[in-house]
């Protein structure tokens, strides 16, 4: 079993019902850990950079609407195919069709409001991580 480390957001409808420690057990008891953390409002720039993947789709502007609309936390989360530990505990991107006991299934609210992000691929982990911290800002 590989080490990985993967990216992780805590949405603005999790930072608004103040979920984020109720999501943190979930991650931890699926056996990731959190080694890097930081509560941000993200710029809208900083949203239409980091979703840029999906500028053609008719649900971008929306979106990235949502992501700048509240506070979102970003994280680090180490662990055991910490990539594939994190989707599993995440769930589906629509809630409708998320696993029972997922964070989507039991936190969600629609597929764009869901509650959390998470890499989908080693390749995109380290992206997204360097996005958002510095090599000093990871200590595991
Ligand atoms: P996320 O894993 O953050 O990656 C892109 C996000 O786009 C996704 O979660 C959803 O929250 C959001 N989104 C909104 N509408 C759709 C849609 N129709 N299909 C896929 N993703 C969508």
């Amino acid at each position: 079993m590989a080490i990985e480390r993967t990216f992780s957001i805590l949405k603005p409808d999790a930072t608004r019902r103040n979920l984020t420690g109720k999501i943190n057990a979930m991650l931890e008891d699926a056996g990731l850990r959190v080694i890097a953390q930081k509560r941000i409002q993200m710029s809208r720039q900083n949203a239409e950079t980091f979703y840029a993947v999906h500028k053609e789709r008719p649900f971008f502007g929306e979106l990235v609407d949502f992501m700048i609309s509240g506070p979102v936390v970003v994280q680090v989360l180490e662990g055991e195919n910490a990539i594939a530990a994190n989707r599993d505990v995440m769930g589906a991107t629509n809630p409708k069709d998320a696993d029972e006991g997922t964070i989507r299934k039991t936190f969600a609210e629609s597929i764009e409001a869901n509650s959390a992000h998470g890499s989908d691929s080693a390749e995109n982990a380290a992206i997204e991580i360097a996005y958002f911290f510095a090599g000093s800002e990871l200590v595991g």
